[in-house]
């Protein structure tokens, strides 16, 4: 009996110990993010990969109003249910000191394709109202004390305007600095801009902000429209997936894009939509999807025609000895939608 004792406590001890190295193997990862269709799509791969641990969602007024970008957030993560869902917070309700900006003609009147307007059979919202409460502090305090906690073993990935994380450098610039890696959907280099003819939307919402992520000094990775305009998600690649197997997760996918896809097939002539954030969580699990260059990036605040442009040296054999970024100038578009439909379909079997 005492031998069976002994088992017992070891086999307890082991997984204790498994259980502890997983967490602390795993990469500890802040989503800053203004949901946003493409942002939901990013949320759902992050929330789906077992190598992320999320700390946090923190929200910030860009394609919505900060209030509608945290709701969603909310909605997002309760129809996932993760075991333990992250902390959400309040942050910025405009740039640090332009008037804000939104998107809905992209994503819709709620911010999120109309999928908050969707019902059941039965009445019932497909998508139901979220009943989490936000997390007390503001989005930069958040930021702050997780940056404190966990150092260079917090990811902090960048979805939207940078205005939380300007306040943040505010807040404890030394903290800031000190995290492992700041991940950034934002800019535009070698190709035409988003918002104007050379700014990308999160750029150009707040370039102070983004101005002073730039000037952080933490290691820094911009994943810019040069390639997250190649990765695009076709419409009739989640149909066939739905007819081969039901899925809740790829259904919201479905629901949440079908407004974005039809602006894209107008704006941009191809029945699909771009995925700008999924890809930067993409980078934040696996470099290997992307190739980026060590430069020196700037980012324009004064010019009237040229707000919000980012600029930096990519000409091989020019880049410059003191870089403040990697900048993203390939990537393995086919292979990262693949990868996004297997994770989303094989992982988030429990989304209700
Ligand atoms: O320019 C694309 C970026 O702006 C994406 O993050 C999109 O969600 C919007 O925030
Ligand atoms: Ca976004």
């Amino acid at each position: 009996m005492a031998g069976q004792n002994t088992i017992g406590i070891r086999l307890c001890i082991y997984s204790l110990l498994i259980k502890w190295y997983n967490l602390y193997d795993m990469k500890h990862v802040i989503l800053d993010t203004d949901p946003g269709v493409d942002d939901v799509m990013a949320l759902a791969l992050a929330l789906a990969s077992s190598d992320l641990k999320i700390e946090a969602l923190t929200t910030v007024s860009g394609n919505a109003a900060v209030e509608q970008c945290a709701r969603n957030c909310q909605l997002v993560v309760e129809f996932l249910h993760p075991e333990n869902p992250p902390p959400v917070a309040l942050g910025a309700t405009q740039p640090l000191v332009r008037p804000p900006l939104t998107a809905h003609e992209v994503h819709g009147p709620d911010g999120i394709g109309g999928i908050t307007q969707l019902h059941l059979p039965d009445g019932l919202r497909k998508y139901p109202e979220p009943t989490l409460s936000l997390d007390p502090r503001p989005a930069p305090q958040l930021i702050v004390d997780l940056a404190r906690d966990l150092g260079e073993r917090l990811s902090l990935v960048t979805l939207g305007p940078l205005t939380n994380i300007a306040q943040a450098i505010d807040l404890d610039r030394s903290a800031m600095r000190n995290i492992g890696e700041i991940i950034v959907m934002g800019g535009a280099f070698k190709v035409y801009g988003n918002t104007s003819l050379v700014a990308e939307f999160n750029i150009f919402v707040d370039p102070e902000a983004a101005q002073m992520t730039v000037g952080l000094g933490a290691p820094l990775t911009i994943i810019p429209l040069d390639v997250t305009e190649q990765v695009r998600l076709m419409r009739g690649r989640i149909d066939s997936r739905l007819e081969a197997a039901p899925s809740a997760v790829l259904e919201l996918v479905r629901d949440v894009s079908a407004f974005y896809m039809d602006y894209h097939r107008e704006h941009d002539g191809f029945d699909g939509c771009y995925m700008h954030d999924p890809l930067t969580v993409g980078m934040a699990i696996d470099h290997s999807f992307i190739r980026t260059v060590p430069t020196v990036v700037a980012v324009e605040t004064t010019g009237e025609l040229t707000r919000g442009m980012t600029l930096a040296e990519l000409r091989p054999g020019r880049l410059p000895e003191l870089p403040n970024a990697e900048v993203a100038v390939e990537v393995d578009a086919e292979r990262f939608i693949d990868f996004f439909l297997s994770r989303l379909q094989e992982t988030m079997k429990n989304a209700k």
